[in-house]
């Protein structure tokens, strides 16, 4: 049964379209600009930059790397951005989470001008989801799983929806997009957290569950009704005494086990994760194309 959604697939199919606006782009004599910013040595973020770097690089985007020391203070990281702000050759600002304690995500995230804000973390752009107006730049990996839905054929329209996990990054700005009026979304959205009572009778009367609550293998097979639509947003390393790292990575959703039973299912890896990049390369596009109309 061919019940997966083929993440990679899908995004190798939004960078071809994008290759054509950064053709428009070039032959205008813009070439989109994205800086990363990387504070520490945290290992996830230092794999994930550099995915998106290589992805850039394919697409034609020129990207430069920032990376900071783990003892960088607010101020001095809120310099560095004021210069990226300020700089006519980047479209895109795009700070790598999680943040070193001394410094604020919000204050960071607030800092960044709300043009180039292509992770969609300014206030600006969180506000401008929440009023469902278009002009705002939307978080990558909540709009690459809205992107898999739309383009593997699943009605979102009166769907009951469940989003577990209730993050700033996934979570919330999920549900917002799922249950504004529109295309693409008008669902029933029911947000799961830590402290819900029943996930289980949540999921169990779910059409679509995108799970984003970073608890490895959390979704079991008794907690998803036949033929619901399953979205796995985690990434969670866990022991594996078969791996040479001794570790592996696995998802929020016991796969082996409704793989059988879901209508869909995205792979993980190889589902939502190839998505985040090609929403991050739309979203830099987007940003490019605006600031040279
Ligand atoms: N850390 C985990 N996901 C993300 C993301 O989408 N953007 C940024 N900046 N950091 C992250």
């Amino acid at each position: 049964m061919n019940n997966l959604i083929d993440g990679r697939a899908i995004a190798a199919q939004i960078q071809g379209e994008l290759a054509a606006r950064v053709a428009v782009l070039k032959s205008r004599g813009v070439v989109p600009g994205l800086a990363f910013v990387r504070v520490g040595e945290d290992a996830a973020s230092k794999v994930y930059v550099g995915r998106k770097e290589k992805a850039c690089a394919e697409l034609g985007i020129i990207s430069e790397t920032h990376v900071l020391a783990e003892k960088t203070s607010e101020a001095e990281l809120l310099a560095l951005i004021a210069k990226l702000n300020a700089a006519k050759h980047l479209h895109g600002i795009l700070v790598q989470a999680p943040l070193p304690k001394q410094i604020r995500e919000s204050v960071i995230y607030s800092s960044v001008l709300p043009t180039k804000d292509v992770d969609g973390f300014h206030p600006v752009n969180v506000g401008k989801l929440m009023l469902g107006d278009e002009s705002g730049f939307k978080p990558c990996t909540p709009a690459g799983v809205v992107e898999l839905l739309v383009r593997s054929g699943v009605k979102t329209d009166g769907a009951e929806v469940v989003v577990l996990g209730r993050g700033n990054i996934v979570g919330k700005p999920m549900a917002a997009m799922l249950c504004q009026k529109g295309k693409s979304a008008n669902s029933t959205v029911t947000i799961c957290h830590s402290a819900t009572r029943d996930i289980k009778a949540h999921c169990q009367r779910a059409d679509i569950i995108v799970a984003a609550l970073g608890v490895a293998e959390f979704l079991k097979a008794d907690m998803v009704k036949p033929g619901a639509v399953i979205m796995d947003v985690g990434v969670n390393r866990v022991p594996d005494a078969t791996s040479k790292t001794g570790t592996k990575l696995v998802g929020d959703v016991d796969f082996k086990n409704i793989q059988p039973i879901a209508g869909k299912i995205t792979p993980n890896p190889g589902g939502v994760g190839p998505m985040t990049i090609a929403m991050l390369l739309q979203n830099t596009v987007r940003a490019a194309e605006q600031s040279s109309n």
